[in-house]
């Protein structure tokens, strides 16, 4: 990077990606690699969205609730999720496994309704297979954690 400062959203996500979330400790310590203050730091961490201030779950499904995937079913499908995993938007399951987030339109509106796990997309929608998601993804990471 020709000027430090803008390496600080790629070090924010390397600080996230190794520790999960953001924390006080961690902007403390950003903000004086970059010589900039705390606050000037949690500023940037809390204007987007995807920077996390609190520990999550090891897996993190955004449910959109624009248009599209509202008329096309959206409500009922994130309202399954929900008394699935017994969870609301913003909360993570008791065995940290998910996180629910509610989200904006996220670019997929030709598979509405749809949810992204992960950073993948996934849709259209309904209870079967978004039964069939959450399994895959946990049997896929039990298989990876076998030698
Ligand atoms: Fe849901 Fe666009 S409205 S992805």
């Amino acid at each position: 990077y020709e000027q430090k400062r803008a390496a600080m959203l790629p070090v924010l996500a390397l600080v996230q990606e190794h520790y999960g979330y953001i924390s006080p400790e961690a902007e403390q310590a950003v903000a004086e690699y970059f010589g900039t203050t705390p606050v000037h730091i949690h500023e940037v961490v809390t204007f987007y969205e995807l920077f996390r201030t609190h520990p999550e779950g090891k897996h993190q499904i955004r449910f959109c609730r624009t248009l599209s995937c509202t008329l096309l079913g959206g409500v009922r499908a994130q309202k399954y999720l929900e008394e699935k995993l017994g969870i609301k938007p913003g909360e993570t399951t008791k065995d940290g496994t998910w996180t629910l987030h509610e989200a904006e339109c996220l670019g997929a509106c030709e598979i509405a309704p749809m949810m992204q796990v992960d950073g993948d997309n996934y849709g259209p929608l309904d209870e079967r297979k978004m039964d069939t998601i959450l399994s895959s993804v946990v049997s896929r990471e039990s298989s990876e954690k076998k030698p």
